[in-house]
Protein backbone atom coordinates (compact mmCIF):
# COMPACT_ATOMS: atom_id res chain seq x y z
CA UNK A 1 0.00 0.00 0.00
CA UNK A 2 1.38 3.37 -0.74
CA UNK A 3 0.45 6.09 1.47
CA UNK A 4 0.91 9.65 1.92
CA UNK A 5 -0.17 12.22 5.41
CA UNK A 6 -0.20 15.68 4.45
CA UNK A 7 -0.13 17.68 7.61
CA UNK A 8 0.01 21.50 8.76
CA UNK A 9 -2.56 21.97 6.41
CA UNK A 10 -3.40 25.97 7.81
CA UNK A 11 -7.26 25.28 6.82
CA UNK A 12 -8.53 22.67 4.41
CA UNK A 13 -11.76 24.04 2.66
CA UNK A 14 -14.00 21.76 0.73
CA UNK A 15 -17.64 21.75 -0.08
CA UNK A 16 -19.70 19.66 2.49
CA UNK A 17 -21.10 17.27 0.18
CA UNK A 18 -20.88 14.31 2.38
CA UNK A 19 -23.63 11.84 0.24
CA UNK A 20 -24.33 13.97 -1.63
CA UNK A 21 -23.51 14.11 -5.10
CA UNK A 22 -23.95 18.09 -5.82
CA UNK A 23 -24.82 21.10 -4.24
CA UNK A 24 -28.10 22.92 -5.55
CA UNK A 25 -29.32 26.40 -4.64
CA UNK A 26 -28.92 27.60 -1.48
CA UNK A 27 -26.48 24.76 -0.26
CA UNK A 28 -23.93 25.73 -3.26
CA UNK A 29 -22.78 27.75 -0.14
CA UNK A 30 -22.08 24.73 1.76
CA UNK A 31 -18.16 24.58 2.53
CA UNK A 32 -16.69 23.14 5.45
CA UNK A 33 -13.55 24.33 6.48
CA UNK A 34 -11.57 22.76 8.92
CA UNK A 35 -8.08 24.19 10.49
CA UNK A 36 -4.60 22.87 11.39
CA UNK A 37 -5.88 19.77 9.36
CA UNK A 38 -3.94 16.80 8.42
CA UNK A 39 -4.96 14.55 5.33
CA UNK A 40 -3.88 10.85 4.87
CA UNK A 41 -4.44 9.09 2.06
CA UNK A 42 -3.81 5.16 0.80
CA UNK A 43 -3.29 4.07 -2.40
CA UNK A 44 -4.92 7.02 -3.89
CA UNK A 45 -8.07 7.48 -1.38
CA UNK A 46 -9.04 10.01 1.29
CA UNK A 47 -8.89 7.62 4.17
CA UNK A 48 -8.40 10.16 7.24
CA UNK A 49 -9.00 13.66 7.69
CA UNK A 50 -8.41 15.63 11.30
CA UNK A 51 -6.63 17.31 13.16
CA UNK A 52 -2.77 17.51 12.25
CA UNK A 53 -1.34 17.32 15.57
CA UNK A 54 -3.78 14.75 16.47
CA UNK A 55 -3.45 12.72 13.48
CA UNK A 56 0.15 12.88 13.67
CA UNK A 57 0.22 11.37 17.19
CA UNK A 58 -2.02 8.87 16.29
CA UNK A 59 0.43 7.35 13.73
CA UNK A 60 3.24 7.38 15.40
CA UNK A 61 1.58 5.73 18.73
CA UNK A 62 -0.09 3.17 16.26
CA UNK A 63 2.25 2.30 13.83
CA UNK A 64 5.80 0.52 14.07
CA UNK A 65 8.81 2.60 12.97
CA UNK A 66 8.95 0.13 9.40
CA UNK A 67 5.33 1.16 8.69
CA UNK A 68 5.46 4.90 9.60
CA UNK A 69 8.92 5.10 7.07
CA UNK A 70 7.11 3.95 4.64
CA UNK A 71 4.29 7.06 4.55
CA UNK A 72 5.36 9.71 2.75
CA UNK A 73 5.10 13.11 4.52
CA UNK A 74 4.51 16.01 3.18
CA UNK A 75 4.26 19.52 5.27
CA UNK A 76 1.89 21.30 3.86
CA UNK A 77 3.63 25.02 6.10
CA UNK A 78 0.36 25.86 6.60
CA UNK A 79 -1.11 26.45 3.55
CA UNK A 80 -4.31 26.46 2.33
CA UNK A 81 -6.13 22.74 0.76
CA UNK A 82 -8.41 22.55 -1.37
CA UNK A 83 -9.96 20.01 -4.06
CA UNK A 84 -8.46 19.60 -7.23
CA UNK A 85 -10.61 21.89 -9.86
CA UNK A 86 -12.92 20.14 -12.51
CA UNK A 87 -12.69 21.94 -15.80
CA UNK A 88 -16.20 20.48 -17.45
CA UNK A 89 -16.12 21.99 -20.90
CA UNK A 90 -12.91 22.81 -22.92
CA UNK A 91 -12.04 22.23 -26.67
CA UNK A 92 -8.50 21.63 -25.72
CA UNK A 93 -7.72 19.69 -29.00
CA UNK A 94 -6.72 22.48 -31.86
CA UNK A 95 -3.99 23.49 -34.05
CA UNK A 96 -2.98 27.14 -34.68
CA UNK A 97 -4.53 29.85 -33.04
CA UNK A 98 -6.58 33.12 -33.21
CA UNK A 99 -4.84 36.00 -31.93
CA UNK A 100 -5.12 37.82 -35.33
CA UNK A 101 -8.89 37.55 -34.77
CA UNK A 102 -8.74 38.46 -31.46
CA UNK A 103 -6.90 41.92 -33.27
CA UNK A 104 -9.53 42.32 -35.14
CA UNK A 105 -12.16 42.05 -32.58
CA UNK A 106 -10.20 44.53 -30.24
CA UNK A 107 -10.38 46.61 -33.36
CA UNK A 108 -14.06 46.36 -33.35
CA UNK A 109 -14.73 43.82 -35.54
CA UNK A 110 -17.60 40.84 -33.93
CA UNK A 111 -17.50 37.08 -33.33
CA UNK A 112 -19.89 36.74 -35.21
CA UNK A 113 -18.49 39.03 -38.32
CA UNK A 114 -15.41 37.12 -38.22
CA UNK A 115 -17.50 34.07 -38.51
CA UNK A 116 -19.10 35.43 -41.23
CA UNK A 117 -15.67 36.23 -43.22
CA UNK A 118 -14.75 32.81 -43.14
CA UNK A 119 -12.88 32.68 -39.68
CA UNK A 120 -14.19 31.73 -35.80
CA UNK A 121 -14.83 27.98 -35.93
CA UNK A 122 -13.88 27.36 -39.22
CA UNK A 123 -10.61 28.73 -39.40
CA UNK A 124 -9.48 26.63 -36.75
CA UNK A 125 -10.86 23.69 -38.20
CA UNK A 126 -8.49 24.12 -41.11
CA UNK A 127 -5.44 23.84 -39.11
CA UNK A 128 -6.87 20.85 -36.97
CA UNK A 129 -7.54 19.34 -40.25
CA UNK A 130 -4.08 19.98 -41.54
CA UNK A 131 -2.38 18.90 -38.23
CA UNK A 132 -1.09 15.49 -37.20
CA UNK A 133 -2.07 13.44 -34.37
CA UNK A 134 1.22 14.05 -32.97
CA UNK A 135 1.31 18.01 -33.71
CA UNK A 136 -2.26 17.90 -31.80
CA UNK A 137 -1.65 15.56 -29.19
CA UNK A 138 2.03 17.81 -28.12
CA UNK A 139 -0.56 21.22 -28.09
CA UNK A 140 -2.64 19.80 -26.14
CA UNK A 141 -0.41 17.99 -23.70
CA UNK A 142 1.36 21.40 -23.23
CA UNK A 143 -2.24 22.88 -22.54
CA UNK A 144 -2.70 20.22 -20.13
CA UNK A 145 0.39 20.69 -17.97
CA UNK A 146 -0.48 24.22 -17.72
CA UNK A 147 -3.34 23.42 -16.48
CA UNK A 148 -1.87 20.84 -13.85
CA UNK A 149 0.04 23.60 -12.50
CA UNK A 150 -2.72 25.99 -12.11
CA UNK A 151 -4.62 22.97 -10.21
CA UNK A 152 -7.08 21.08 -12.91
CA UNK A 153 -7.40 17.82 -12.02
CA UNK A 154 -9.77 16.84 -14.20
CA UNK A 155 -10.89 18.30 -17.37
CA UNK A 156 -13.55 17.15 -20.41
CA UNK A 157 -12.79 18.24 -24.01
CA UNK A 158 -14.77 17.73 -27.15
CA UNK A 159 -14.19 17.05 -30.38
CA UNK A 160 -15.28 19.37 -33.16
CA UNK A 161 -12.84 21.08 -34.86
CA UNK A 162 -12.58 18.18 -37.55
CA UNK A 163 -16.14 18.74 -39.21
CA UNK A 164 -15.73 15.17 -40.92
CA UNK A 165 -15.44 11.74 -39.86
CA UNK A 166 -11.77 11.42 -39.83
CA UNK A 167 -10.73 14.42 -38.92
CA UNK A 168 -13.11 14.02 -35.29
CA UNK A 169 -12.10 10.26 -35.17
CA UNK A 170 -8.48 11.81 -35.44
CA UNK A 171 -9.16 14.05 -32.87
CA UNK A 172 -10.93 11.75 -30.66
CA UNK A 173 -8.12 9.33 -30.81
CA UNK A 174 -5.91 12.33 -29.45
CA UNK A 175 -8.43 12.59 -26.58
CA UNK A 176 -8.01 8.84 -26.01
CA UNK A 177 -3.82 9.31 -26.03
CA UNK A 178 -4.49 11.86 -23.41
CA UNK A 179 -6.27 9.42 -21.14
CA UNK A 180 -3.49 7.26 -21.38
CA UNK A 181 -0.57 9.06 -21.12
CA UNK A 182 -1.56 11.93 -18.74
CA UNK A 183 -2.06 12.30 -15.13
CA UNK A 184 -5.08 14.47 -15.28
CA UNK A 185 -8.22 13.12 -15.95
CA UNK A 186 -10.06 13.52 -19.36
CA UNK A 187 -13.71 13.23 -19.93
CA UNK A 188 -14.34 12.68 -23.93
CA UNK A 189 -16.91 14.69 -25.71
CA UNK A 190 -18.27 14.86 -29.08
CA UNK A 191 -18.78 17.65 -30.81
CA UNK A 192 -19.14 16.90 -34.32
CA UNK A 193 -22.30 19.44 -34.43
CA UNK A 194 -19.87 22.36 -34.02
CA UNK A 195 -20.55 24.10 -37.10
CA UNK A 196 -21.44 22.58 -40.54
CA UNK A 197 -18.05 21.70 -42.78
CA UNK A 198 -18.27 24.36 -46.03
CA UNK A 199 -17.68 21.39 -48.44
CA UNK A 200 -21.41 20.83 -47.09
CA UNK A 201 -22.58 23.86 -46.42
CA UNK A 202 -25.64 24.04 -49.20
CA UNK A 203 -26.58 20.30 -47.48
CA UNK A 204 -26.40 20.77 -44.14
CA UNK A 205 -28.94 17.24 -44.01
CA UNK A 206 -26.40 15.22 -45.25
CA UNK A 207 -23.61 16.29 -42.71
CA UNK A 208 -26.25 15.81 -39.88
CA UNK A 209 -26.79 11.90 -41.45
CA UNK A 210 -22.77 11.45 -41.34
CA UNK A 211 -22.94 12.72 -37.78
CA UNK A 212 -25.73 10.33 -36.83
CA UNK A 213 -24.88 7.00 -39.16
CA UNK A 214 -21.34 7.47 -39.52
CA UNK A 215 -19.55 9.20 -36.76
CA UNK A 216 -21.85 8.18 -33.38
CA UNK A 217 -22.32 5.08 -33.51
CA UNK A 218 -18.37 4.23 -34.38
CA UNK A 219 -17.61 6.55 -31.82
CA UNK A 220 -19.78 4.51 -29.37
CA UNK A 221 -18.63 1.03 -30.71
CA UNK A 222 -15.40 2.31 -30.02
CA UNK A 223 -15.90 3.77 -26.91
CA UNK A 224 -14.30 7.40 -27.48
CA UNK A 225 -16.85 9.77 -26.17
CA UNK A 226 -19.18 9.72 -22.60
CA UNK A 227 -20.81 12.51 -23.82
CA UNK A 228 -22.61 13.89 -26.75
CA UNK A 229 -22.67 17.65 -27.47
CA UNK A 230 -24.35 20.07 -30.00
CA UNK A 231 -23.93 24.04 -30.75
CA UNK A 232 -27.13 25.17 -30.70
CA UNK A 233 -27.09 28.50 -32.33
CA UNK A 234 -28.63 30.64 -35.14
CA UNK A 235 -26.18 30.15 -37.94
CA UNK A 236 -25.09 26.60 -36.68
CA UNK A 237 -27.25 24.13 -35.10
CA UNK A 238 -31.00 24.40 -35.36
CA UNK A 239 -33.32 22.73 -32.20
CA UNK A 240 -34.45 20.51 -35.08
CA UNK A 241 -31.20 19.50 -35.98
CA UNK A 242 -30.24 19.68 -32.86
CA UNK A 243 -32.77 17.12 -31.21
CA UNK A 244 -31.89 14.78 -33.66
CA UNK A 245 -28.15 14.59 -32.91
CA UNK A 246 -29.17 13.90 -29.32
CA UNK A 247 -31.90 11.88 -29.82
CA UNK A 248 -29.78 9.37 -31.75
CA UNK A 249 -26.84 9.80 -29.47
CA UNK A 250 -28.99 8.92 -26.68
CA UNK A 251 -30.10 5.97 -27.73
CA UNK A 252 -26.91 4.90 -28.44
CA UNK A 253 -26.11 5.20 -25.03
CA UNK A 254 -24.33 8.62 -24.72
CA UNK A 255 -25.07 11.07 -22.61
CA UNK A 256 -26.09 14.64 -23.55
CA UNK A 257 -24.44 17.89 -22.75
CA UNK A 258 -25.58 21.25 -25.22
CA UNK A 259 -24.26 24.57 -26.17
CA UNK A 260 -27.22 26.76 -25.16
CA UNK A 261 -28.86 30.33 -25.08
CA UNK A 262 -24.59 31.59 -26.10
CA UNK A 263 -25.70 34.32 -28.37
CA UNK A 264 -29.55 34.18 -28.58
CA UNK A 265 -31.85 33.12 -26.63
CA UNK A 266 -35.11 30.31 -28.76
CA UNK A 267 -35.11 27.43 -26.60
CA UNK A 268 -31.64 25.67 -26.61
CA UNK A 269 -31.47 25.40 -22.85
CA UNK A 270 -35.25 24.05 -22.49
CA UNK A 271 -34.30 21.60 -24.90
CA UNK A 272 -31.64 20.40 -23.04
CA UNK A 273 -33.78 19.70 -20.16
CA UNK A 274 -36.36 17.89 -22.02
CA UNK A 275 -33.82 15.38 -23.35
CA UNK A 276 -32.06 15.21 -19.57
CA UNK A 277 -28.92 16.50 -20.69
CA UNK A 278 -26.66 16.34 -17.65
CA UNK A 279 -25.81 20.07 -18.11
CA UNK A 280 -26.87 22.90 -20.58
CA UNK A 281 -23.68 25.05 -21.08
CA UNK A 282 -23.07 28.81 -21.41
CA UNK A 283 -26.68 30.27 -21.23
CA UNK A 284 -25.42 34.10 -21.64
CA UNK A 285 -28.90 34.64 -22.83
CA UNK A 286 -31.11 32.69 -20.59
CA UNK A 287 -34.62 34.27 -19.54
CA UNK A 288 -36.81 33.39 -16.96
CA UNK A 289 -38.90 30.52 -18.23
CA UNK A 290 -35.74 28.60 -18.91
CA UNK A 291 -34.27 29.29 -15.73
CA UNK A 292 -37.50 28.12 -14.21
CA UNK A 293 -36.99 24.94 -16.16
CA UNK A 294 -33.22 24.44 -15.25
CA UNK A 295 -33.46 25.02 -12.20
CA UNK A 296 -36.92 22.68 -11.95
CA UNK A 297 -34.86 19.60 -12.91
CA UNK A 298 -31.66 17.43 -12.70
CA UNK A 299 -29.52 19.39 -15.19
CA UNK A 300 -26.64 21.50 -14.60
CA UNK A 301 -26.27 25.16 -15.38
CA UNK A 302 -22.89 25.57 -16.31
CA UNK A 303 -21.43 29.04 -16.58
CA UNK A 304 -18.54 29.90 -19.18
CA UNK A 305 -17.69 33.42 -17.93
CA UNK A 306 -14.16 33.04 -19.76
CA UNK A 307 -16.76 33.29 -22.90
CA UNK A 308 -18.29 36.62 -21.67
CA UNK A 309 -15.44 38.47 -20.60
CA UNK A 310 -13.25 37.74 -23.93
CA UNK A 311 -16.60 38.52 -26.27
CA UNK A 312 -17.35 41.39 -24.26
CA UNK A 313 -20.57 39.42 -23.84
CA UNK A 314 -23.28 39.68 -21.19
CA UNK A 315 -23.02 36.78 -18.26
CA UNK A 316 -24.94 34.21 -17.44
CA UNK A 317 -27.86 34.57 -14.93
CA UNK A 318 -26.05 32.12 -12.03
CA UNK A 319 -27.36 34.22 -9.47
CA UNK A 320 -30.96 33.97 -10.56
CA UNK A 321 -30.33 30.48 -11.64
CA UNK A 322 -28.96 29.52 -7.57
CA UNK A 323 -32.05 31.32 -6.40
CA UNK A 324 -34.37 28.96 -8.37
CA UNK A 325 -32.42 26.19 -7.05
CA UNK A 326 -30.36 24.89 -9.76
CA UNK A 327 -26.94 23.02 -9.65
CA UNK A 328 -24.54 25.57 -10.62
CA UNK A 329 -20.86 24.75 -12.10
CA UNK A 330 -18.12 26.90 -13.77
CA UNK A 331 -15.89 25.98 -16.92
CA UNK A 332 -13.44 27.65 -19.11
CA UNK A 333 -14.59 26.67 -22.07
CA UNK A 334 -10.75 26.59 -22.92
CA UNK A 335 -10.97 27.14 -26.60
CA UNK A 336 -8.95 29.50 -29.52
CA UNK A 337 -12.12 31.83 -30.25
CA UNK A 338 -14.39 32.41 -27.65
CA UNK A 339 -12.05 32.04 -24.08
CA UNK A 340 -8.57 31.06 -24.68
CA UNK A 341 -7.76 30.48 -20.79
CA UNK A 342 -7.18 27.59 -18.64
CA UNK A 343 -7.78 29.46 -15.71
CA UNK A 344 -10.08 27.99 -13.24
CA UNK A 345 -9.13 30.35 -10.33
CA UNK A 346 -10.29 33.27 -13.13
CA UNK A 347 -13.53 31.79 -13.22
CA UNK A 348 -13.72 32.02 -9.34
CA UNK A 349 -13.27 36.01 -10.18
CA UNK A 350 -15.09 36.09 -12.76
CA UNK A 351 -18.20 34.54 -10.96
CA UNK A 352 -17.27 36.49 -7.42
CA UNK A 353 -16.83 39.81 -9.17
CA UNK A 354 -19.52 39.93 -12.55
CA UNK A 355 -21.97 36.84 -11.32
CA UNK A 356 -22.82 37.85 -7.87
CA UNK A 357 -21.91 34.37 -6.98
CA UNK A 358 -19.83 34.33 -3.28
CA UNK A 359 -16.69 32.59 -3.04
CA UNK A 360 -18.06 29.71 -1.26
CA UNK A 361 -20.46 29.16 -4.00
CA UNK A 362 -17.88 29.72 -6.83
CA UNK A 363 -15.71 27.06 -5.28
CA UNK A 364 -18.32 24.18 -5.15
CA UNK A 365 -19.14 25.34 -9.13
CA UNK A 366 -15.36 24.76 -9.76
CA UNK A 367 -15.15 21.87 -8.22
CA UNK A 368 -18.16 19.34 -6.63
CA UNK A 369 -20.51 20.44 -9.23
CA UNK A 370 -18.25 20.57 -12.00
CA UNK A 371 -17.55 17.01 -11.09
CA UNK A 372 -21.29 15.97 -11.02
CA UNK A 373 -21.44 17.56 -14.56
CA UNK A 374 -19.07 14.89 -15.61
CA UNK A 375 -20.90 12.17 -13.58
CA UNK A 376 -17.84 11.82 -11.65
CA UNK A 377 -18.73 13.68 -8.39
CA UNK A 378 -19.01 10.28 -6.08
CA UNK A 379 -15.04 10.19 -6.43
CA UNK A 380 -14.25 13.65 -7.54
CA UNK A 381 -14.82 17.49 -6.70
CA UNK A 382 -14.71 17.33 -3.02
CA UNK A 383 -11.76 16.47 0.12
CA UNK A 384 -13.98 13.67 1.92
CA UNK A 385 -13.17 10.40 3.23
CA UNK A 386 -13.84 8.00 0.33
CA UNK A 387 -12.93 10.53 -2.20
CA UNK A 388 -9.69 10.26 -4.48
CA UNK A 389 -7.35 12.03 -3.21
CA UNK A 390 -6.91 15.21 -5.59
CA UNK A 391 -5.90 18.25 -3.42
CA UNK A 392 -4.45 21.24 -4.05
CA UNK A 393 -2.40 23.33 -1.71
CA UNK A 394 -2.75 26.73 -2.20
CA UNK A 395 0.11 29.64 -0.59
CA UNK A 396 -2.68 31.62 0.52
CA UNK A 397 -4.02 32.31 3.95
CA UNK A 398 -8.11 32.30 3.11
CA UNK A 399 -9.21 30.66 0.34
CA UNK A 400 -11.16 33.92 -0.57
CA UNK A 401 -7.96 35.28 -1.91
CA UNK A 402 -7.82 32.58 -4.75
CA UNK A 403 -10.27 34.96 -6.46
CA UNK A 404 -9.51 37.91 -4.95
CA UNK A 405 -5.54 38.37 -5.83
CA UNK A 406 -6.42 37.21 -9.38
CA UNK A 407 -3.75 36.53 -12.39
CA UNK A 408 -1.28 35.36 -10.54
CA UNK A 409 -1.37 31.66 -9.89
CA UNK A 410 -1.47 30.56 -6.00
CA UNK A 411 -1.15 27.05 -6.27
CA UNK A 412 1.96 25.23 -4.84
CA UNK A 413 1.39 21.53 -5.02
CA UNK A 414 -0.90 19.73 -6.92
CA UNK A 415 -1.69 16.02 -5.84
CA UNK A 416 -3.57 13.67 -8.58
CA UNK A 417 -4.52 10.35 -7.10
CA UNK A 418 -2.44 10.83 -4.23
CA UNK A 419 0.94 11.51 -6.12
CA UNK A 420 2.55 14.67 -5.86
CA UNK A 421 2.48 15.74 -9.37
CA UNK A 422 3.31 19.51 -9.37
O1 LIG B 1 -18.04 27.34 -26.59
N1 LIG B 1 -19.83 28.24 -28.92
C1 LIG B 1 -19.25 27.43 -29.63
N2 LIG B 1 -18.04 26.97 -29.40
C2 LIG B 1 -17.04 27.62 -28.66
C3 LIG B 1 -16.34 28.61 -29.49
C4 LIG B 1 -15.54 27.88 -30.47
C5 LIG B 1 -14.64 28.76 -31.29
O2 LIG B 1 -14.86 29.97 -31.44
O3 LIG B 1 -13.67 28.17 -31.80
C6 LIG B 1 -17.60 28.18 -27.38
O4 LIG B 1 -17.62 29.38 -27.11
FE1 LIG C 1 -17.80 25.60 -25.74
Amino acid sequence: MSSLLIYNIGSLVTPHAQTQLRLAGDSMGNIHIQTHAAILVEDGIITRIGDSATLLHELRTTHNTATLASIRMLDANGMTAIPGFVDSHTHLVFAGNRAQEFALRARGKTYQEIAAAGGGILSTMRATRNASAEELLHAATKRLDTMLRYGTTTVEIKSGYGLNTTSEFKILEVIAELQRTHPITIVPTFLGAHAFPPELRDSPEEYIDRICSEMLPEIQARNLATFCDAFCEQGYFSLAQSERILRTAQDLGFRLKLHADQLSAFGASELGVRLQAVSVDHLECTGHESIRSIAASSTIATALPGASLFLRHSYAPVRALIDAGATVALATDCNPGSSMTISMPLMMTLATTQMHMSPEEALTACTLNAAAALLLSHEYGSLEVGKKADILLADVSHFYELAYYFGVNHIVRVIKHGEIVV
